[in-house]
């Protein structure tokens, strides 16, 4: 949540900055701002949109070669012009963009009031630059150190960026628990909460370490840490094309993601199973295969969408390795009392790698001994960087908010880790083993087919891009797709949707059931089919209206849905990574029609940075 950029070098600042900004608006869309430092400290800001802002400062000067910037998503403080970032001190000197969560600040606020500071904005961030101006004032240490000694009073999570009016040849960064990646160039530094507004200019990077503090200019890169012990900056090459942060000639970066996964599956598959060899490895994991085969039980952590990835998993581990398995809202198991052990082992799932409640949830299994895997996509990123061990889903970045290459990349991982356990743990049969691996490799052509569908979607979708609520039912492998599918309906077009396991819909949901509630089944050939058949008729006989996922060639439910989808047939298992495929186009097309913002959703940001 919330996006920051920073340049310093010979190239003119704003166009880096106002690009990079766009980049990161994922991140957050409530307001934008800019300060650029050429003689003159000049801030421009404004609540709305990065393009907002553009329109607003276009005619001023906005010449520089030094600039940070800043995009929000509110925490502390409505979205307004006021509280849009950077944030000045009150000397004027200094100027700060923030991404995370200041939590002492009110105490912080009470005291600089004591000393006389005036506050102009809402936010923690306006207060934790006063704070550093105060001990620059109060001290006679440089600013580095001003800053270093404040990160050392805050608490909370931060990637902070300030500039020094006094100071031109000079750009400081610190993070801790909110990313920040560092671009070198020659004679030049890029900073930016992901690596996308870098990729154009470098792809030379360093990814900061909490509580690391960094200073770039005219002398070079140096970095500190707290504990004012000097770490060498350890310098990774970007894996990264530009083409992949770019929409290429699609609507909206969502259309784009959704027909990208062909080739993202594939991506994750590649170099790691090869099915006519029978062949399987992550090499991510392989140090960790025993502890795994061993564990009581498998913990799953994530949020949203990667929650139901980890649901998938439950059921394809516990079938292929038979080893017990739980899936953990992160935010719910922080904040209880977990019984976590040695013998668990820890799953967590994260497209982005930084969200706040798996971080914290994380840290609380670590700290109980577990042992912690990751299944991440942002390569770099905080939970990589936690985890014991683990494997990224390489799906490539993913900047519609509504994620959806990643759900299929995050299941492709977590299936590959369940047949390389259940292999060695000799729970699977060799055959079966190996037909799930065909099966897999499989899968880009069968999801390729369910794209080929698109048009047809689109006529259904005009058809209930009106309705007020939805209902999706899937049983089995099947139901975490149905809140899924729910999940992306509502996040986009803001129609209420639900999702359940087609059998509990009896315990109370069949009562919303009448000729205006749309039924979407997932109700493809497996060993629920019978049951949801059932499923489908008691919805019929309450007059709702039913759109059924169901499989190619399908004789029984096409007499009976008012709408049919027909995917490629897959085993069970495998049968999420399709039929979640026509959900995503549905949800995406009824959001179009309804005229939403599919990429930047209200309210929503793609990188949940705070708790
Ligand atoms: C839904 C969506 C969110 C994320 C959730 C977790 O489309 O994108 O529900 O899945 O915020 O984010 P990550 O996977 O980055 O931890």
């Amino acid at each position: 949540m919330c996006g920051i950029v920073g340049y310093i070098g010979n190239r003119e600042a704003y166009p880096i900055i106002i690009k990079g900004l766009q980049r990161l608006e994922y991140r957050g869309y409530d307001s934008a701002g800019v300060a650029l430092l050429n003689g003159e400290m000049n801030v421009y800001k404004k609540q709305g949109k990065v393009a907002d802002l553009h329109n607003f400062a276009k005619n001023e000067n906005l010449k520089a070669h030094v600039g940070i910037g800043h995009t929000r998503w509110a925490t502390h403080g409505a979205p307004s012009d006021e509280n849009a970032h950077p944030h000045m001190s009150n000397n004027g000197r200094l100027v700060m963009i923030h991404n995370g969560i200041i939590e002492n600040y009110a105490a912080l606020k009470t005291d600089l009031k004591k000393k006389g500071y005036t506050f102009q904005s809402e936010t923690d961030t306006e207060v934790f630059i006063n704070f550093i101006e105060d001990i620059y004032q109060n001290t006679k240490v440089d600013l580095p150190e001003a800053v270093r000694l404040a990160l050392t009073k805050v608490v909370g999570a931060y990637a902070i960026a300030i500039i020094d009016v006094n100071q031109p040849g000079q750009l400081i960064a610190a993070r801790k628990g909110s990313p920040l990646v560092i671009g070198i160039g020659k004679g030049e530094y890029f900073l930016a909460s992901d690596a996308t507004p870098i990729v154009e200019y470098t792809s030379e990077v360093v990814y900061l370490d909490d509580e690391e503090i960094a200073v770039m200019g005219k002398d070079g890169l140096s970095i500190k840490n707290l504990e004012e012990v000097t770490t060498k900056p350890y310098i990774q090459t970007l894996d990264m094309e530009l083409e992949a942060i770019e929409k290429g000639g699609y609507d909206h970066f969502m259309l784009k993601e959704i027909f990208e996964q062909p080739k993202s599956i594939g991506d994750c598959l590649r170099g790691r199973l090869n099915a006519a060899e029978g062949r399987l490895h992550l090499g991510g994991i392989s140090d960790y295969v025993n502890k795994v085969m061993h564990a009581d039980r498998i913990l799953i952590i994530a949020c949203g969408t990667s929650w139901h990835a980890g649901l998938v998993a439950e059921y394809i581990f516990e079938d292929f390795c038979r080893i017990p398995v739980e899936v953990e809202y992160a935010s719910e198991f922080r904040y209880r009392n977990p019984i976590v052990g040695e013998k668990d082992v820890v799953i967590a799932i994260s497209q982005s790698g930084e969200t706040a409640d798996t971080l914290a949830a994380i840290e609380l299994a670590k700290s109980k001994g577990a042992t912690i895997l990751g299944v991440c996509n942002v390569v770099g990123s905080s939970i990589p960087r936690t985890t014991h061990a683990g494997s990224y889903t390489h799906a490539g970045p993913e900047i519609g908010v509504a994620s959806t290459k990643a759900f299929t990349a995050q299941i492709s991982v977590l299936t590959m880790m369940a047949l390389m356990i259940a292999q060695k743990k000799g729970t699977m049969a060799e055959s079966a083993f190996r037909k799930i691996l065909f099966e897999l490799e499989a899968v880009p052509d069968k999801v390729a087919k369910c794209l080929d569908l698109n048009a047809q979607i689109e006529i259904i979708a005009e058809q209930f891009k009106d309705a007020t609520n939805f209902l999706y039912l899937g049983r089995g492998f099947n139901f975490p797709v149905a809140l899924e599918g729910a999940l992306k309906l509502k996040e986009i077009s803001y129609i209420h949707a639900e999702g359940y396991p087609a059998a509990e819909m009896k315990h109370g949901p069949i009562a919303l059931i009448d000729e205006n509630m749309p039924v979407v089944f997932i109700a493809t050939r497996d060993s629920s089919y019978e049951k949801i058949v059932s499923n489908i008729q008691e919805v019929k006989a309450r007059k709702g209206k039913v759109i059924a996922i169901v499989t190619e060639g399908d004789k029984h439910i096409v007499e009976m849905a008012d709408h049919i989808i027909e995917v490629p047939h897959a085993s069970e298992a495998i049968m999420p990574l399709i039929s979640v495929v026509p959900l995503q186009l549905l949800s995406y097309h009824i959001a179009v029609m309804r005229d939403c913002n599919v990429d930047q959703p209200r309210n929503l940001a793609k990188s949940v940075t705070v708790e």
